[in-house]
């Protein structure tokens, strides 16, 4: 407990007391004058681009949440003025996999694609965010040997809750055998064995599974920490 005796001068704490209140209002005026709380307010963001780019795979079951996580941590990465393209499954599959089916051989060509263009992207630093099933541990793996930062994120979901979300109404047609060999169903899932992030979005909010992804490549320093005006003074 710091007390007026703690100090060699007893009149420190009152001007110490008087410093903290004084910083406390400086913040509040910087915030109220400077800050909008405006995501892309430059003054809040160094205008620094990331040093380097990297690949974010992340895998998991159909409904398990890939794009809207993928969708969250790219909105949070271009606010701090990092360059990104997300590749999603779904969309991929209409252009650059257009044809390709959901055999073992199709799904493994896909995650190569997917990988190739991610490197491809990641080498000139871009954050290359992959959405993808990617149910083949050696297919993923093979693009992670190849990838300089790769870093994977296992988007874990109880096959009941994604069977239960089904979003797109596919489980039911799966479990109906009008789609054959549905991953999860009729079909194999690897789960990664040691992934870089895992969420489990069964059990988090989309915000914190977006967060523990942001939180964790700004431990690893890939991307700027978002500055904070109690950072500033
Ligand atoms: S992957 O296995 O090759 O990685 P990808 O992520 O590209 O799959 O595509 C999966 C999406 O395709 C699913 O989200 C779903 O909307 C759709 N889909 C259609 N048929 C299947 C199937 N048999 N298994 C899994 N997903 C399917």
């Amino acid at each position: 407990m710091i007390s007026a005796q703690t100090f060699k001068r007893p009149s420190l704490l009152l001007e110490l007391t008087k410093m903290l209140s004084v910083k406390r209002k400086v913040q509040d005026w910087l915030r109220s004058e400077v800050v909008d709380d405006s995501p892309n307010d430059e003054r809040l963001f160094p205008t620094l681009k990331p040093p380097e780019g990297l690949t974010l795979w992340l895998t998991g079951l159909s409904g398990s949440g890939k794009t809207t996580i993928a969708k969250g941590v790219e909105r949070e990465l271009k606010e701090r003025h990092c360059l990104v393209e997300l590749l999603d499954g779904d969309v991929v599959r209409t252009n650059l996999s257009k044809g390709l089916s959901f055999s073992k051989e199709d799904r493994e060509i896909n995650i190569r694609r997917l990988g190739f263009v991610s490197n491809l992207l990641s080498r000139n630093r871009v954050v290359a965010i992959v959405a993808a099933i990617s149910p083949y541990r050696n297919a993923r793996d093979e693009v992670r040997q190849m990838t300089e930062n790769f870093i994977e994120v296992y988007i874990n979901a109880p096959l009941e809750v994604c069977e239960e979300r089904d979003v797109k109404g596919l489980y039911a047609m799966a479990r109906n055998g009008e789609i054959t060999a549905f991953t999860g169903i009729n079909d194999p899932y690897e789960e990664p064995l040691n992934p870089d992030i895992v969420c489990y979005t069964s059990e988090e909010s989309v915000e914190e599974s977006i967060a523990k992804v942001i939180t964790e490549l700004e431990r690893l320093e890939y991307i700027p920490a978002k500055l904070r005006i109690e950072d500033l003074i």
